[in-house]
């Protein structure tokens, strides 16, 4: 009789290589952040690139696994600290309205596309960055040059 494998490990590491898969994020380099929305977001509403590196410099460091919670009433998401009272829905914040129709836990991948559409939903129904708060705290007025220097 031919000796059973045991596939316990096999099974654990799928399902982790499972997970891993679904939650991968991860952290820009500012020139690389750059670069990639400078095409989508440059100019948008009048606010050039800069504004929106600075803008996720100071909300999320680059990383888009970030996650943050406002005192246990909503938590924000991913590069651009994207609120689940408002925009995306996390199954656990009260009274949401989901304005973007994402699942905010899909803000935390290394995809930012969505990240970046919801982003401008959220700037155009708000009447610009001031719906951030470190936008308005570091950015706005700022010299912004050094956050595309050299990229
Ligand atoms: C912004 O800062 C850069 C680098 O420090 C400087 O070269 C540039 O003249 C500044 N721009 C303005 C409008 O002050």
């Amino acid at each position: 009789m031919p000796r059973r494998v045991n596939m316990k490990p096999a099974v654990i590491l799928a399902v982790y290589l499972a997970i891993c898969y679904v939650t991968e994020g991860k952290r820009f380099e500012r020139c690389e952040f750059y670069k990639y929305i400078k095409s989508g977001l440059d100019g948008y509403m009048g606010y050039s690139a800069a504004n929106w590196v600075c803008l996720a410099t100071h909300e999320s460091g680059l990383n888009t696994m970030a996650i943050n919670n406002n005192n246990g009433q909503s938590s924000d998401y991913g590069i651009f600290q994207i609120n689940s009272k408002y925009w995306c829905n996390d199954y656990k914040t009260a009274k949401a309205v989901n304005g973007c129709g994402i699942l905010c836990e899909s803000l935390r991948d290394d995809n930012i596309a969505n990240d970046i559409e919801c982003a401008k939903k959220i700037a155009k129904q708000s009447g610009g960055l001031s719906a951030w708060v470190a936008w308005k705290k570091f950015c706005k007025g700022e010299n912004l040059s050094k956050y595309t220097a050299g990229c």
